[in-house]
């Protein structure tokens, strides 16, 4: 009979490639694991336990903040705080860092996430997920943790990956060693291998763009655009869910490019860096691919601010370069 192999695991496999590895980061991703299971629970269940619709107010983005969006948010929050793993967290959803409560003992890493992205996809049925990135803490035992700990570059995560609820829970990450898949079984609990060592092919058949802002583009967004439209060299098709870990998941399976540039409108670009756009840009390379913001690669910006927008073009090799060409053509 052949057995999958649960994630927990697999992690302790990887663990044990690493003889001097203390075990702890693998303990502090089984907490995530939990968290991400009764996120995973209460999503599908939102519609019978009125959990469904706004809570009335807005977060430190103004934008709406869902009753999920606030449930996930303190899941992730109260299932992570006790383990010992953490010295601080920063959620999208919270202005200040999260610290750890007096009470708890304090770890060596810190834990970014967006909650739940896709929030606007929440009461329609359509996928949404769970976006985290796990950086090393260089604050010393007693100092006292600030923004600026938080403020490193992409290259500098230890661990990255999403959860998408959708038609199954599929959880995917990356520690810098390739890119792994993992399909959540309900009938036993457990996060199951699904897709190991995840490739993204070179070349997208896919491309993800809100073409609603098309009056707001710049020039190289519209003549990447129009590009890969006109798909002189394969066949391309358009895919936007609205949800960024749904569209940057099928992307990464079936090659793909998702952009959301800068333009006229999103000035500094939509999307977080520290919670949305690097730990999808460590995966994408990780399997293959790039991320871009049309000058720079995503994981060498230095941050200067918590809640930082960027630019965002990101998937298969060959069409984020071609992406960045025309974006540079259109400015030279
Ligand atoms: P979040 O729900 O975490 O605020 O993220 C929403 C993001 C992302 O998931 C998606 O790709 C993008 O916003 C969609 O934006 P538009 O509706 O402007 O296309
Ligand atoms: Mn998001
Ligand atoms: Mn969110």
């Amino acid at each position: 009979m052949k057995t999958s192999t649960a994630l927990t695991q697999f992690l302790m496999e990887e663990q044990r490639q690493y003889p001097g590895s203390s075990g702890n980061f693998t303990l502090l991703f089984s907490e995530l694991i939990l968290a991400a299971k009764v996120i995973s629970r209460e999503v599908n269940k939102a519609g019978l336990i009125n959990l469904l619709g706004a809570t009335g107010y807005k977060n430190v983005q103004g934008e709406e903040v869902q009753k999920l969006d606030e449930y996930a948010n303190d899941t992730i929050v109260k299932t992570m705080e006790r383990g010992g793993h953490l010295h601080a967290m920063a959620s999208e959803e919270i202005e200040d860092i999260i610290r750890i409560p007096d009470d708890y003992p304090k770890g060596k890493y810190l834990l970014l996430f967006d909650p739940l992205d896709g929030s606007s996809n929440i009461d329609v049925n359509i996928s949404v997920g769970t976006i985290f990135s796990i950086l090393r803490c260089e604050a010393k035992a007693g100092e006292k943790i600030t923004v600026d700990d938080f403020l490193q570059p992409g290259t500098e995560q230890v661990c990255s990956g999403y959860v998408i609820y959708g038609s199954s829970t599929v959880l995917v990450y990356t520690t810098g060693h390739g890119v792994h898949g993992f399909t959540l079984d309900p009938s036993v609990g457990e996060f199951l291998l699904s897709h190991e060592n995840i490739r993204i092919p070179e070349k997208a058949s896919i491309y993800s763009i809100n073409e609603a802002n098309s009056r707001y583009w710049y020039k190289g967004t519209t003549d990447y655009v129009e590009k890969i439209k006109a798909g002189e060299d394969r066949v391309t098709t358009g895919r936007y869910v609205g949800s960024l870990v749904a569209d940057f998941h099928r992307n990464l399976l079936k090659g793909g490019v998702f952009l959301y540039p800068i333009d006229r409108k999103a000035t500094k670009g939509k999307l977080r860096l520290l919670y949305e756009a690097n730990p999808l840009a460590f995966i994408a390379e990780q399997a293959g691919g790039a991320a871009s913001t049309g000058d720079v690669r995503v994981m060498d910006i230095a941050p200067t601010e918590l809640h930082q927008r960027t630019s965002l073009i990101i998937g298969s090799k060959n069409d984020v370069a071609e992406a960045e060409k025309c974006w540079q053509d259109a400015q030279g």
